[in-house]
This record gives C-alpha cells, sequence and structure tokens, in this order.
C-alpha cells in the first residue's frame, strides 16, 4: 500500500495517516515531522529549513526530496508507506514519480482530504502538539485527558509556531498557490480518491478505511 495523503494545512491529514500506519502496519512518513526533528536537532538543514517553516513558505524541493528519498529507501518501507504532506509541489511530484519508477514501485492511491477553509483554521488554532512525541491534540475535538499533558508520554503540550493566526494565512495561500495543482495532476493520472475530512475523527476514518478496503 503506497498512499499520498494530499490537502490543505490542518485538515486532519496527521491525524488520520498515524491511524492508517497502525491499522495496516505501514509506516507514515511526514515531511513535516522530519523538518521539525532537524529544527529541533539544530542540524544545518533544520536551520535552513526553519526560516521557510517560521514564515509559513515551503522548503525548498531538493532538501524534502532528499529526506524522502532516504525514508523510501529504509526496508521499513518494503510494505508501504503513507506520504503525509509531500508531494507538495509539480517538480516534487515528478521527483516521486522518479524515485518510484527506480525502484519497480508506482502509488497505489493519493486520497485528497476536504474540508472548507474555516474549519481548517478552526482546527489549526486549537491544535496542541507534544514537546517529547508525535502525537497531536486539539483543545476542543482531540482533548488530552489531563489539560497540557500528552496521554500518550506526559509531555508537555505546546503550540507549534507556524499555527499563529498571521502565518496560518499564509501557508493557505502557499497551498492555494504550489500545491492546488496537484490535485488535476494525481486527477489525470487517475490516482486521486476525494474524502470528505468534515465531521469528527472516527466518522472520517470510517470513510477513509472504506475508500481505502474498495481500492
Ligand atoms: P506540515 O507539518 O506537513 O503541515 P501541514 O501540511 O501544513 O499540515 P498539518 O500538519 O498542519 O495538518 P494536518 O493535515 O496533518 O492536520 P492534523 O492531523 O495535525 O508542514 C509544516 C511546514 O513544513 C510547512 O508549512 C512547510 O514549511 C514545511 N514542509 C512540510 N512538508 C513540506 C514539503 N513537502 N515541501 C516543502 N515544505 C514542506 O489536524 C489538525 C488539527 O485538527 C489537530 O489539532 C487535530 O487534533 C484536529 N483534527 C484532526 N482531525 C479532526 C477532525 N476530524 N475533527 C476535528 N478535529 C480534527
Amino acid at each position: 500500500m503506497r498512499l499520498v495523503f494530499l490537502g490543505a494545512p490542518g485538515v486532519g491529514k496527521g491525524t488520520q495517516a498515524e491511524m492508517v500506519s497502525a491499522k495496516y502496519g505501514i509506516p507514515k512518513i511526514s515531511t513535516g515531522d522530519l523538518l521539525r526533528a532537524a529544527v529541533a536537532q539544530q542540524t544545518s538543514l533544520g536551520k535552513e529549513a526553519k526560516q521557510y517553516m517560521d514564515r509559513g513558505d515551503l522548503v525548498p524541493d531538493k532538501v524534502v526530496i532528499g529526506l524522502v528519498e532516504e525514508k523510501i529507501g529504509t526496508s521499513e518501507c518494503g510494505k508501504g508507506f503513507i506520504l503525509d504532506g509531500f508531494p507538495r509541489t509539480v517538480p516534487q511530484a515528478d521527483s516521486l514519480a522518479g524515485l518510484l519508477v527506480g525502484k519497480g514501485l508506482s502509488l497505489c492511491r493519493v486520497i485528497y482530504f476536504v474540508i472548507t477553509r474555516e474549519e481548517v483554521i478552526n482546527r489549526l488554532s486549537g491544535r496542541r502538539n507534544c514537546s517529547r512525541c508525535p502525537a497531536v491534540y486539539h483543545l476542543e475535538f482531540v482533548p488530552s485527558k489531563k489539560e497540557g499533558i500528552c496521554d500518550e508520554c506526559g509531555g508537555e503540550l505546546m503550540q507549534l509556531s507556524d499555527d499563529r493566526k498571521e502565518t496560518v494565512e499564509s501557508r493557505l495561500t502557499v497551498y492555494e498557490e504550489q500545491t492546488f495543482p496537484l490535485i488535476e495532476y494525481y486527477r489525470e493520472k487517475n490516482l486521486l480518491a476525494e474524502l470528505d475530512g468534515s465531521g469528527s475523527v472516527g466518522s472520517v476514518q470510517g470513510r477513509l478505511i472504506a475508500l481505502l478496503s474498495k481500492s
């Protein structure tokens, strides 16, 4: 199962990717998570990426393509993978296709998550991330059991700097300008499946599993 999860920032790709990863035993490859890890470790790649991420801009293609290439080449991805937040530009999509062809592989499905702009802003403004592990919460929709504390590891919950209102607006503009063309790109290749991303996490999961079972 080789999947791409495509959609606006905050649409719920990461939340659903975690669940699909656990259910089917295939890894989630999130370029956002990989970049945040590089920023936290203060590597030279992380220092370069941080400037773009803080503005809500995309990190240069060559940097993210390199990160994904490294991951897809590992034995962990033998049964498949879920790409969460990659590709985000046509050159990234072309590079991914080339990379897979080189390994005699291809994508199975591109799941395009759809919700309104207002819902995106609500979801991002209430998002809280664990400072220690990859767990993601929402103040209202996916609250932790104890306020401000991660259920999984007890770490402190925090708001990411790029979830601030001004940055969210610019991330949405960048998405519309640079990532939106991928919808037609994958539709033309007959890989695109639209998924209604509205409603509770559980109801989206139900629709997603039904869609994957059909594919
Ligand atoms: P990245 O981390 O990939 O951010 P994103 O795509 O903008 O997506 P998010 O992680 O913000 O949202 P999501 O769709 O995963 O939603 P989530 O499940 O968390 O990228 C960050 C930055 O890194 C980019 O801006 C860019 O600079 C750089 N970058 C990353 N990849 C790149 C690439 N390929 N090329 C170049 N640059 C790149 O859910 C959001 C919230 O809603 C959470 O609080 C969650 O609990 C809640 N929620 C989820 N589902 C539901 C539901 N059904 N109902 C109610 N609440 C829900």
